[in-house]
């Protein structure tokens, strides 16, 4: 997968990022939970995939080393009146030893223009609110979304999405819904 988007991925010529497959599962654990420091998020995955909920997971690989992943769920956004489904980005991780090497950055990237390739208007996320400015992604509740992850007068920078398609905005709002995984993070 083309890695152009990534400003450092010319330091990383040995990056490769690519689908999922059955095998990198075990290695995936170790490396999402010690990426969190903790296991819920590992946990999270297993349920997503155990339910095959998981629209899609990009692992990132130097050389032979398994070094990231970054996990796409469908969310439902409910304006009252109809359901949309859209993708969202959780979790995203990179190696302890790797990180603030580009990798998390370029499977950001190649996230976002799966999600464009695939006809997606949005990609929402639940995140640092200084780490995914720099894709695009911008708070989502000024745009008419709303999270069980917002409470009403409480922050809500960390609720963002990318918006891929302009026109999605003038059609697209309500309540964000993530998979039920994820209540238990
Ligand atoms: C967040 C994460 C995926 C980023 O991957 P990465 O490969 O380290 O990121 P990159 O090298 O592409 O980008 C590095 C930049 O991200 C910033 N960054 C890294 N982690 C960050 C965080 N938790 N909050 C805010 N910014 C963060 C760094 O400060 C650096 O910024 P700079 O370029 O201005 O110096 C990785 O740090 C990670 O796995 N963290 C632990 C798990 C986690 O928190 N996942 C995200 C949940 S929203």
């Amino acid at each position: 997968m083309a890695l152009a988007h990534s400003k450092l991925a010319a330091d990383l010529p040995n990056l490769r990022i690519r689908l999922e497959e059955p095998r990198d599962i075990p290695q995936l654990q170790a490396l999402v939970h010690a990426a969190f420091g903790r296991a819920e998020e590992a946990r999270l995955l297993d349920r997503l995939r155990a339910e095959e909920a998981l629209l899609l997971s990009h692992v990132a690989l130097l050389g032979d080393e398994l070094v990231g992943q970054a996990a796409y769920s469908l969310v439902h956004v409910d304006d009252g009146e109809r359901l949309c489904r859209f993708p969202a980005l959780a979790p995203i991780a990179v190696s302890p030893a790797r990180q603030r090497q580009g990798i998390g950055s370029a499977l950001v990237w190649a996230g976002l223009a799966t999600m464009r390739a695939a006809g997606f208007g949005l990609l929402f996320l639940v995140g640092h609110r200084s780490y995914y400015p720099r894709f695009g992604f911008v708070p989502a509740l000024p745009l008419g979304f709303g999270s069980d992850y917002v409470q009403p007068g409480g922050a809500h920078e960390h609720f963002m999405v990318a918006v891929l398609d302009d026109e999605i905005l003038g059609s697209a709002r309500g309540h964000v819904r993530f998979h039920n995984a994820f209540a238990e993070v």
